[in-house]
């Protein structure tokens, strides 16, 4: 299957072998980008005599994603408009989301990467677009390409995913990120673990029941080869949620990852976060600092992970 001209709202909609088309450019952009610093020259949106124009749409805040879309397409030499202040756009004269994305979309981007909460009129909308749509994170559903870039660096350390054990530990159930990473690591034949206080995991029915569950930090720390920390998804919950959770942050702490648990991670593993981090939340300072920590790694990988779906969505290949 090719991704040319199509949306990627969920990581179901795509095969191993676009993964591997999509790895490969990446990892081409990065290459080429460590030796000449550019990467404009592989594509043809520079020279074309139609420039591309993309609308980065984020009802939500965000820093890696908005900048790193954002830095993706100036590397590319792609054009771009974002509209990231929903405080002094006509939502606060009362339009909704749905009619904001319908009236964006009328303007006739090549491309939109959209951004928002847990919306059904939104999922709506976006397949209604009169472009491709790239899914920046939704609400607790998905965040395709956090998950992609994710992958992608766990697979410059280590030959294949096949049989790999990698832990997600903290807020799973309202996380995008854990469920896109479901998704493609398994997908890409890695075993899942999760582990976290019980409030904050999914139930054991749903699409999460074939997964390995740790009640206690230190078992998944011994199991896993690769350790991804989730922050507390505080905007998910409700204020009596929030209330019942000041009652358990003994049991939340005790899911910290701090220098004791490191200590039973195999000196061989990673360490991955897709932040925003809060330090001394779900991991400890120390943690950042570990020689095992991929965090920033991660953040120039979805550099190119993203300007690679650019062009095998727009067609940029020279
Ligand atoms: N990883 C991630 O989505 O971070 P931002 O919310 O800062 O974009």
């Amino acid at each position: 299957m090719s991704i040319f001209g199509s949306s990627l709202l969920s990581i179901k909609s795509l095969e191993t072998n676009d993964i591997e088309f999509l790895f490969n450019k990446a990892r081409l952009y990065k290459d080429e980008f460590k030796k000449h610093g550019r990467i404009d020259h592989l594509v043809h949106s520079v020279s074309s005599s139609r420039p591309y124009v993309l609308m980065m749409v984020f009802f939500e805040p965000s820093t890696r994603t908005r900048v790193s879309f954002q830095m993706a397409a100036y590397r590319l030499g792609l054009r771009s408009i974002i509209f990231d202040s929903p405080t002094s756009s006509s939502l606060q004269k009362g339009e909704t989301y749905f009619d904001t994305l319908k009236n964006l979309s009328a303007m006739k981007p090549d491309l939109m990467i959209v951004r928002y909460g847990d919306s059904i009129e939104v999922e709506r909308v976006l397949l209604e677009m009169s472009c491709p749509v790239v899914n920046a994170g939704s609400g607790s559903g998905e965040h395709p390409t956090q998950a992609l870039l994710d992958a992608f660096t766990l697979c410059e350390h280590l030959t294949s995913l096949q049989g790999v054990k990698i832990l997600l530990v903290g807020d799973i159930i309202h996380s995008r990120v854990a469920k896109s990473n479901l998704y493609l690591l398994r997908l890409l034949g890695a075993e899942i673990g999760i582990c976290g206080p019980a409030h904050l995991l999914p139930d054991s029915a749903g699409e999460w029941k074939s997964v390995q569950r740790f009640s206690h930090l230190d078992e998944g720390m011994k199991w896993c080869q690769v350790l991804m920390g989730l922050r507390l998804q505080k905007e998910r919950h409700s204020p009596d949620d929030l209330q019942e959770m000041k009652k358990q942050r003994a049991e939340e702490e005790s899911y910290r990852v701090e220098s004791k648990h490191l200590r039973k991670l195999s000196t061989s593993a990673l360490i991955l976060h897709p932040g925003p981090v809060i330090q001394g939340e779900e991991f400890a300072p120390e943690v950042l600092s570990d020689s095992r920590c991929r965090v920033l790694t991660q953040v120039t990988n979805g550099l190119f992970i993203r300007a690679a779906l650019y062009s095998m969505i727009l067609g940029l290949d020279q």
